[in-house]
């Protein structure tokens, strides 16, 4: 790669591979960007992983100056990143933020954009690709990706390495049409290879693990599949409420906001068949395939494969917390679910008969995201499950968040001199054995977009396989209304019905009651 002729960040890319890059971020004066994306990139910097010329241009409605935004940043990263400032560092990043202002579909604030990015290139001699964060409300995704589009934005550099980029936040839609019709506008204006759907969850280091811990280790694949696995369950669950975010939680909803995105991501990568390669394509391939390989779920009556339900108020350590209709910004003819719990049938060679029990709630017992396999009980002949053995079933737990690690449930002699067995748990902790200051997800993201490794990003594909299995569950929930909603008291593990949902099939969740 030819040298620098202004190298502002010098000395800072050990990244040889990061081309030079201007990231615009839409949405700049948000949540996300103070908390998340601003930090992500600062430590990026601390690891001499962003290129030696990189800019950044936060974008939003408000007039702010270059300087207020830099302070911003600077006390959000205070504030939010998992390692202090270290002044010389942030220095060299500051001195490369730049704030533009203009309405989301004001195509003259594009042409701007262009000018400035324009001049960014000149003054350093050399092109520049072009990254597009958009961090804004779904609202403005569409007026976004036009302006890219009709300001060539979109097509700067292309066919060439340095073609833009753009990178989605969620959520990609609200049901399959409003999924599709996104996708056909992205489309029209980028390639796909351009396209960068963001799913947090695929960055996070357990998540991605989860390959490694599968795929390259050779005990495991040989009892994934139906012969010796008895059902899965996976729990995505949250101890908050809505907080102040009740107004935007209410049109959204527990299927829509963890499951249709971040849930199938663990039940796709789960499930999902060897790919041939470890290519972006080839992954995502195998991903998308297992989603389409999941039965139409079952919405009514003795068969139902959906659970869905709202918290009242109860405790949370022990302190007493609001019932989801008394949350600020919840109309009291709300029917937005709190929970969902599906059961999933994938109908293919591996997984025919192996259900995949799949829930996420909000105000639960506990927050945690955890993946369990759990094994077939032996043959009863020698430790009869009747007789005086305890024998429980081998589970291997694949935890996501917090405590990130791997532990694997199986039996064991209690010792004495009798015969008497209990489960016990073999543990493996990252914190313990890498230490516990790990990348953020959002850096790992972030740095692959830099790239073009789309490996760890949804193709619209993907998205829409998953629309497809749940827009019809939404659809009859929004026919029921309030009607059959479920409750569950704020701090429990869920409503009754989801251990029914079980139950029919002798099955229990992991942590219940
Ligand atoms: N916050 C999180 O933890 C989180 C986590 C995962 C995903 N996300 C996703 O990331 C995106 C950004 O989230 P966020 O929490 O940063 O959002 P946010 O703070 O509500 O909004 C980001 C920025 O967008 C602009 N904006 C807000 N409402 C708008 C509206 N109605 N019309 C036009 N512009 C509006 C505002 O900037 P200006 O007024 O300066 O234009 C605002 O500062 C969303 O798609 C969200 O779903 C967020």
């Amino acid at each position: 790669m030819e040298e620098s002729r202004h190298p502002f960040l010098e000395g800072l890319s050990k990244h040889r591979g990061v081309a030079p890059t201007v990231a615009v971020i839409f949405g700049a004066s948000g949540d996300l960007t103070a908390r998340k994306l601003i930090p992500a990139i600062y430590n990026l910097g601390v690891d001499n992983l962003l290129p030696n010329d990189f800019h950044l241009i936060g974008f939003g409605r408000k007039a702010i100056s270059d300087e207020d935004f830099r302070d911003a940043m600077e006390a959000s990263i205070k504030e939010h990143s998992r390692r202090p400032i270290k002044p010389e560092i942030w220095q060299r990043v500051r001195d490369v933020m730049f704030y533009a202002s203009a309405d989301y579909g004001d195509l003259e604030g594009y042409k701007s954009l262009a000018e400035q990015i324009d001049g960014i290139e000149a003054s350093l001699g050399r092109k520049v690709q072009r990254i597009f964060y958009i961090s804004t409300p779904p609202n403005v995704f569409e007026p976004i990706i036009q302006c890219l589009g009709e300001s060539g934005l979109a097509q700067a550099n292309i066919d060439t390495p340095l073609a833009s980029k753009v990178i989605i936040e969620k959520p990609f839609g609200k049901d399959l049409k409003s999924a599709e019709n996104l996708n056909q506008l992205i489309n029209s204006v980028f390639e796909e290879s351009q396209v960068f759907r963001i799913d947090h969850y695929l960055g996070k280091e357990t998540v991605q693990d989860l390959l490694v811990q599968r795929f390259a280790n050779a005990i495991f694949e040989p009892i994934w599949n139906r012969e010796y696995v008895e059902c899965v369950q996976i729990t995505v669950a949250e101890k908050l409420g809505v907080g102040s975010r009740g107004g935007y939680y209410d049109t959204s909803g527990a299927l829509r906001d963890m499951i249709q995105n971040h849930t199938m991501q663990l039940v796709a990568l789960t499930a999902m068949e060897p790919p041939v390669s470890l290519d972006p394509e080839s992954i995502r391939d195998e991903k998308v395939k297992v989603i389409r390989s999941i039965q139409p779920l079952n919405l009514e009556g003795e068969e139902s494969d959906v659970v869905r339900a709202r918290y009242t108020n109860g405790l949370i350590n022990g302190e007493a917390v609001k019932g989801y209709l008394e949350e600020e910004g919840i109309p009291e003819e709300s029917s937005t679910e709190t929970y969902a719990a599906l059961r999933l049938m994938i109908n293919n060679w591996r997984w025919k008969g192996v259900p995949f029990y799949i829930r996420s709630g909000k105000r639960m017992a506990r927050r945690t995201s955890e993946i369990a396999i759990r094994f077939k009980r032996p043959p009863g002949i020698l430790f009869s499950e009747e007789g005086r053995y305890n024998v429980s079933d081998n589970t291997m737990v694949i935890q996501i968040q917090p405590n990130e690690g791997v532990t694997i449930v199986m039996n064991s002699k209690v010792p004495g001199l009798e015969t008497r067995m209990q489960p016990v748990k073999m543990h493996f902790r990252y914190a313990t054995t890498f230490g516990s200051n790990t990348p953020e997800a959002y850096e790992r993201l972030i740095l692959d977009a830099m790239i073009g490794d789309s490996t760890l990003f949804i193709r619209g594909d993907e998205t829409e396989a998953s629309w497809k299995l749940l827009s019809p569950v939404l659809e009859h929930w929004d026919k029921l209304g309030a009607k059959e909603l479920e409750t569950y008291v704020a701090g429990s593990w869920g409503p009754a019905l989801s251990d029914e949902l079980l139950s029919k099939k002798n099955h229990e969740w992991r942590h219940s009651g």
